[in-house]
């Protein structure tokens, strides 16, 4: 569904919506440059999510085939890697998967998708201008911080993945402690001190004890969890007085402000693909349009949410943009094999054969793509009242 505010073309880099930008924090470099995000828009009507109201301007002269950006050099298939962990481990179609309640999640934690996920990770940084959160947890705002007294002291990262933003954060905040949990225990060992990584099931019944922290951090969790209400409820419980929740997830479905974007696109039917896969194994990839409002729901105050535009491929004018599209190309390209083998074979019961015919033809129609394409990625923030 395109954005129905949005223009085929903004009249001007780094035109803004009208709408965005009051009464919240400024929009980050990168997403300003680029028309910035929406923020403090009203909430979308029942049923509907946040959409994004500014527009990604497009180069002219982009090339069809990417020289320099997505060439075949550049974009590798993804390949398969065996680490030592093997009895924390089980193996699928050549790809190593959690062991820790098995199946829970969809997809591989091996090498090649470590390396996947901390690619994501500088692009998303890169999207939201070098921030590694929005909710105002250095003590700046008001003085006190997350949970009181000079900033925030406690963090969680829940489902922390190769722990880089856990780790980013913890040099970011050397006074806090930050605890990053997952079901697989791919974490570097070395690490700064106030950094500790922890096995659990994000939801399971939480064990942290009450009240504990100040900043409760989930980021990509979107294809992983069954239960957002009931992993919101507990992170309300486990927030200090005046803590702050932080959710930050692409929303998986291929946009267009323009009429680009065929109906016969490769990526939604990848996208799609997916979204049914894991559908049948009891996870809805899109209920995260749901957020803000649980959020709401789950007690939290002063809710806000911001909507990015995440390019596919090069073909923003604007240099940062053109950047992040092109990580957000590599990124799908390189994890095709990974993203799709559980999804399509666990749940559309597809032999592993017949998903790399259909890969071929994504591959080769990522490439070739003309279309001015977007995933947005939303990220929504609310804090428990001081009491
Ligand atoms: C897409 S990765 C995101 C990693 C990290 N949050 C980031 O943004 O870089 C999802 C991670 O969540 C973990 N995960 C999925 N379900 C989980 C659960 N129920 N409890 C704990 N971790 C979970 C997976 O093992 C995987 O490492």
């Amino acid at each position: 569904m395109a954005d129905p505010t949005a223009t085929k073309k903004s009249p001007s880099p780094g035109a803004t919506s009208p709408k965005s930008g009051s009464g919240t924090a400024s929009p980050p470099p990168a997403a300003a440059a680029a028309g910035g995000p929406s923020t403090a828009d009203p909430p979308p009507p029942p049923g509907r999510p946040a959409e994004a109201t500014h527009t990604i301007d497009v180069d002219d002269d982009d090339a069809t085939s990417d020289d320099g950006y997505g060439s075949s050099a550049s974009v590798s298939a993804a390949t398969t890697s065996i680490s030592s962990s093997v009895r924390d481990s089980t193996f699928e179609n050549n790809r190593r998967y959690h062991k820790f309640r098995e199946g829970r999640y969809q997809f591989p934690n091996d090498e090649p998708e470590q390396e996947r996920e901390d690619m994501k990770h500088a692009m998303i940084v890169h999207l939201c201008g070098g921030k590694l959160h929005f909710a105002p947890i250095d003590g700046e705002e008001d003085g006190r911080g997350g949970g009181g007294g000079g900033g925030v002291k406690d963090i969680l990262d829940v489902g922390t993945g190769t722990g880089i933003w856990a780790i980013d954060v913890g040099d970011e905040y050397p006074e806090a402690n930050v605890l990053g949990i997952d079901l697989s225990p791919i974490q570097p060992v070395w690490i700064p001190p106030n950094v500790s990584f922890m096995v659990d099931d994000a939801e399971s019944e939480w064990l942290h004890g009450g009240e504990r922290f100040d900043y409760i951090h989930i980021r990509h969790m979107c294809s992983s969890i069954r239960n957002w209400r009931k992993l919101l409820e507990q992170a309300y419980r486990a927030l200090r007085p005046g803590g702050w929740i932080e959710l930050q997830e692409l929303r998986f479905v291929a946009l267009c402000d323009d009429d680009t974007l065929a109906p016969d696109h490769v990526l939604p039917q990848l996208l799609g693909g997916v979204r049914d896969g894991l559908a049948a194994n009891g996870i809805n990839l899109l209920d995260m349009e749901k957020n803000a409002s649980r959020v709401r729901q789950a007690g939290f105050v002063g809710v806000d949410e911001k909507v990015f535009k995440t390019p596919v491929g090069t073909w923003p004018r604007n240099n940062d943009m053109k950047k992040i599209g092109m990580y957000c190309r590599s990124m799908i390209y390189d994890g095709l094999h990974g993203i799709t083998m559980g999804p399509f074979t666990r749940g559309l019961r597809w032999t592993p054969e017949e998903v790399e015919v259909f890969l071929a033809k994504v591959r080769k129609g990522l490439l070739e793509s003309r279309a001015h394409v977007y995933i947005p990625f939303h990220v929504v923030m609310g804090q428990k009242p001081r009491g």
